[in-house]
C-alpha cells in the first residue's frame, strides 16, 4: 500500500504540472516561482538541520570500530578500521562515502525453513546503491552545462566519458540507463523481499518514485520529445542572474521534469535524503578512536562529592576506638 500511495502522489504531481502548464499556462509559477521557492526551502532547511545536528552534544567518544585499537607499540593495530587519528578517520570516512565500504562488508541473516540461520552478503544492494548514487551525482554535475556559459571543461569531460558508447544522435548517456535500472532494482528489492517490504514506509518509496520520475521525464525529453536547449538556458541563466524570464515553447515535458525536481528540493530537508549531510555528522564515523591514548572526560560530569576512608575515619575515630576497631591513624 505504501508503494501505491507513493506512486499515486507522484502521478498526481505530474497531473498538477500537466494541467498547470498544458491548460492554464502557469509558466511563471512553474518556471520561476516554484523553482525559487523550492531552492530556498532546500538551502534553509538543509542548513537548519545541519546546524541543529552540529549543535547536539557528543559527550562520549563512540566510533564504530571493526579492528584492533591502537595501544601498546608491539600490538598491531588496524589503522583503517580503528582509526586513531584524524588522517585515518578521514580516509575511512572517504571510503565510506565514496564506495559505501560498510555496506560492501555487511552481512544479512536469514532464518531458513529448517530453522537454521544462514548468512549471506549484501553485494547486490551495495552495487545497486552505488550505481544509483554515482549516476545521480554525474547527471547533476552534467546539468551544470545549463547554468554556466561557457560550459566548463569538467562538464565536457563527463559528457564525453558518459557518452562513450555513442549510439546515434543524441549521444546516449550510460548514466541514463544505469540510473533507471538501479532505481528499478532498489524498488523491486523493497517490494519482493518480505523483511524489507515490512519495514518500508511511504517515505522510502516516495523519493524513489520521485527520482525515477525525474529521470524518466529527463530521458523522454532528451531522446524522444526533444527540447529547445537554448530556451532552457535562457531560463536557467535568468534564474542565476536574478532576472528570470519564462520563455514560451520549451515544451511540457521540461515543466514536468522541473516540477518534480522542485518537489524533490523542497521535500529534501524533511526526508531521509538528509543522510547526504548527516553522514558527515555521525559520531560513530567522524571520531578517531584514541580512547586508550587520551583520557576523555565526559563534560557533563558534575563534581561528585566524595567521602574518602581517611575522612570517614577522622569523623568516627572516637566511636571506632571505643568499639575496639582497628584504625589506620591513632
Ligand atoms: C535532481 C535534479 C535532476 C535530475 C536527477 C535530473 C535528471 C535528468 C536526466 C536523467 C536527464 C536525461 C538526460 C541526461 O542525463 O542529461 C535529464 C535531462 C534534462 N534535464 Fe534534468 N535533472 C535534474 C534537474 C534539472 C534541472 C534543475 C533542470 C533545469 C534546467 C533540468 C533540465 C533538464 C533538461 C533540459 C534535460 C534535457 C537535456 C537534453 O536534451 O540534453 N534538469 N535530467
Amino acid at each position: 500500500m505504501n508503494a501505491l500511495y507513493a506512486l499515486f502522489v507522484v502521478i498526481l504531481l505530474l497531473l498538477v504540472a500537466w494541467i498547470g502548464i498544458g491548460t492554464v499556462n502557469l509558466h511563471i509559477l512553474f518556471g520561476i516561482v516554484l523553482p525559487y521557492l523550492a531552492f530556498a526551502i532546500f538551502v534553509l532547511g538543509f542548513f537548519y538541520r545541519i546546524i541543529k545536528w552540529a549543535g547536539s552534544p557528543v559527550p562520549f567518544r563512540i566510533p564504530a570500530t571493526c579492528g584492533q585499537q591502537k595501544s601498546l607499540p608491539w600490538i598491531k593495530n588496524s589503522k583503517l578500521d580503528n582509526p586513531h587519528n584524524a588522517f585515518w578517520t578521514i580516509i575511512r570516512m572517504a571510503l565510506e562515502i565514496l564506495t559505501f565500504r560498510s555496506l560492501f562488508r555487511s552481512t544479512r541473516a536469514e532464518l531458513r525453513d529448517d530453522q537454521r540461520i544462514a548468512y549471506g552478503d549484501t553485494k547486490w544492494l551495495w552495487a545497486g546503491a552505488l550505481a544509483f548514487h554515482w549516476t545521480f551525482l554525474i547527471i547533476i554535475l552534467r546539468h551544470y552545462r545549463f547554468f554556466a556559459e561557457p560550459v566548463p571543461g569538467f562538464v565536457l569531460f563527463l559528457q564525453n566519458i558518459d557518452g562513450l558508447f555513442q549510439v546515434g544522435l543524441p549521444v546516449v548517456y550510460i548514466t541514463d540507463a544505469v540510473i533507471v535500472l538501479a532505481a528499478t532494482y532498489l524498488f523491486i528489492r523493497r517490494v519482493f523481499i518480505p523483511q524489507v517490504r515490512y519495514i518500508s514506509l511511504f517515505a522510502d518509496y516516495f523519493p524513489l518514485f520521485l527520482i525515477g520520475g525525474i529521470a524518466v521525464t529527463g530521458i523522454l525529453m532528451r531522446y524522444f520529445t526533444k527540447v529547445d536547449v537554448s530556451a532552457v538556458k535562457e531560463l536557467t541563466l535568468g534564474w542565476i542572474n536574478f532576472n528570470p524570464v519564462a520563455p514560451e515553447g520549451i515544451g511540457i515535458m521540461f515543466y514536468l521534469h522541473l516540477f518534480l525536481v522542485s518537489v524533490l528540493f523542497a521535500y529534501f530537508p524533511f526526508s531521509k535524503l538528509m543522510h547526504m549531510g548527516g553522514i558527515f555528522l555521525s559520531p560513530a564515523r567522524n571520531l578517531a578512536n584514541n580512547n586508550r591514548a587520551r583520557r576523555h572526560v565526559n563534560p557533563w560530569n558534575y563534581d561528585v562529592k566524595t567521602h574518602t576512608y581517611e575522612e570517614y575515619e577522622d569523623e568516627f575515630r572516637d566511636v571506632m576506638k571505643e568499639a575496639g576497631m582497628p584504625l589506620e591513624k591513632e
